[in-house]
């Protein structure tokens, strides 16, 4: 095809959320809320906070929620990595993430406070959405890191050493889930408060033009 012929074509559109975004998001969503429940399973075997129990869990006892948690950790894994390859492939990590200006944080915090934070532009997300979506990014990560650590502690010694020891391995893993507990009890009751949010992520939303590739 000539390159006149190229240009001119119209621009293709995008949806805001492309098709292996959202299964990719419901995946890790699912997956996180299997490891959560059976972690408390296993959790509750062995306790790092003493009196501190879950009463609801994943497994009946702790070798099934361990299977549980073995099976959603590979799910996890797998497409927790395909979802950062593709966000970097196709810079839709930078460019929905970045840039967080300390302003606009503050911005964002101010309406916040004053219930007037507005979500009409569903394309971009404000400094403090940003921030939470690197956070739990990052202690996904960590997580698998830190269970990785405590699965096989003599293989992987020297990143147990990294990690302070198994005592503090496991310490972190239990903080990681704490944060991504947190983050879902905030995303989750936001989602419900704006709808619109939640029905383009199952849906798509709105077309976006996409960036026209030059010939
Ligand atoms: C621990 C599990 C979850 C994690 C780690 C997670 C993570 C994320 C991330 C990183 C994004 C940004 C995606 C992108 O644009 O590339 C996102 C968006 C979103 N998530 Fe989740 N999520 C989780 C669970 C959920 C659940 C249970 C719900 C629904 C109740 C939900 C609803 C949404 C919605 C509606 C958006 C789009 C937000 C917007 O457009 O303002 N997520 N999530």
């Amino acid at each position: 095809m000539s390159t006149l012929a190229v240009s001119t074509m119209p621009a293709r559109s995008s949806r805001l959320h492309p098709i292996a975004i959202r299964i990719m998001h419901w995946t890790n969503a699912a997956a996180m809320i299997v490891l959560i429940g059976s972690g408390w399973g296993i959790y509750n075997d062995s306790v790092i906070i003493h009196g501190l129990h879950f009463p609801v869990k994943i497994g009946s006892w702790a070798a099934e929620s361990l299977l549980w948690h073995f099976a959603a950790m590979w799910v996890l894994t797998l497409n927790g990595a395909a979802y950062l390859i593709y966000g970097v492939a196709t810079g839709r990590l930078r460019e929905r993430l970045l840039p967080i200006r300390l302003r606009d944080v503050v911005e964002t915090v101010r309406e916040t406070l004053r219930f007037k934070l507005a979500h009409e532009d569903l394309t971009t997300y404000n400094a403090v959405q940003k921030i939470l979506y690197i956070v739990v990014i990052l202690a996904g990560v960590a997580q698998v890191v830190s269970g990785v650590a405590i699965w096989k502690p003599v293989q992987f010694s020297g990143l147990v050493s990294l990690l302070g020891g198994f005592q503090s391995a496991r310490l972190i893993h239990f903080l990681g889930m704490a944060v991504i507990v947190g983050f879902l009890v905030v995303h989750v009751a936001l989602s419900l408060l704006v709808p619109r949010t939640l029905w383009a992520m199952l849906t798509g939303g709105p077309e976006l033009p996409s960036q026209r590739k030059e010939a």
